[in-house]
């Protein structure tokens, strides 16, 4: 089955601002490395976010927190190598840029030279104000990200659904709003209500990408390696498995292994 792409040209944030008038969905998904980021720009994926869910699902910590900068670099210019077409944007990780404009800028700056990504992602609102226009005002585009912040687990304490309470709905609103209006191009609404997450998209002129925000959104997110079912125990509402590659991927190695063991592997066609 093809998907048919909305335009074969080369996704742009501008690309992303047109998409949203139109009404046309936006997709995105993460990836960290060469392969699969062919794949998924060969089907025709709009954006690749290189996120910083690379420290769970790639390294195995239980957070985004111990990732570093090289090491979000590395996942990202093996990303960069494998697309044509799709938007590719970089998490700054926990560290490069809270409480510190310049440190963010050159962060930023770090991540697009070494790893020629287009764009850049940050979690939070008015708290990296600074931060972001800093790295705005040196041309690289932002993405925020608003709601669950993963990088502020220790904060929260717990990951359940964000803004449920009225006093966190209104800053998240104000939030949502002052992105826009600092400039940045998109925004991901992390796990909170479907009602919230459609009324800033409406509101709000910007695309927003939500991945456990509902359908009102402009476009949707999900980790790859969790809609792959690579990552067989991560359960939450908002995903949708489309393979269970855990068990594909377990069942064919416990055949090769049989294969092995009982000599049928190689045979005679397989061998010099
Ligand atoms: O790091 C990541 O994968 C993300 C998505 C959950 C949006 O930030």
């Amino acid at each position: 089955m093809s998907v048919a792409k909305s335009e074969d040209k080369k996704v742009t944030t501008h690309t992303l601002q047109e998409m949203k008038k139109r009404g046309e969905k936006i997709s995105m998904l993460t990836a960290y490395d060469y392969s699969t980021a062919r794949i998924l720009d060969d089907a025709g994926i709009d954006v690749i976010l290189v996120g910083d869910s690379a420290s769970n699902v790639m390294a195995g910590h239980e957070t985004t927190l111990p990732i570093t900068l090289d090491q979000m670099i590395y996942h990202a210019s093996s990303v960069v190598r494998a697309v044509k077409r799709a938007l590719v944007v970089v998490d700054l990780p926990f560290g490069s840029y809270q409480g510190n404009s310049k440190e963010a800028l050159n962060s930023s700056i770090k991540i697009m030279k070494e790893s020629g990504a287009h764009a850049v992602k940050l979690e939070g609102g008015l708290e990296i104000k600074d931060s972001i226009e800093r790295i705005l005002s040196a041309g690289v585009p932002v993405m925020g990200h608003l709601g669950l912040t993963p990088q502020s687990i220790y904060k929260f304490g717990t990951y359940v659904v964000r803004a449920k309470e009225k006093s966190e709905a209104e800053r998240l609103i104000e939030d949502a709003h002052l992105l826009a209006d600092v400039g940045c191009f998109a925004v991901v609404l992390e796990k909170i209500p479907a009602s919230l997450a459609e009324q800033v998209s409406t509101e709000i002129k910007i695309p927003f990408i939500g991945i456990g925000a509902g359908a009102g959104v402009d476009g949707q997110v999900l980790v790859l390696h969790d809609m792959l079912g690579i990552t067989h125990e991560f359960n939450p509402r908002f995903l949708r498995r489309y393979l269970n590659l855990y068990d594909d991927i377990k069942s064919a190695t416990e055949r090769y292994i049989q294969d092995v063991k009982s000599r049928d592997f190689p045979n005679e066609k397989e061998q010099y």
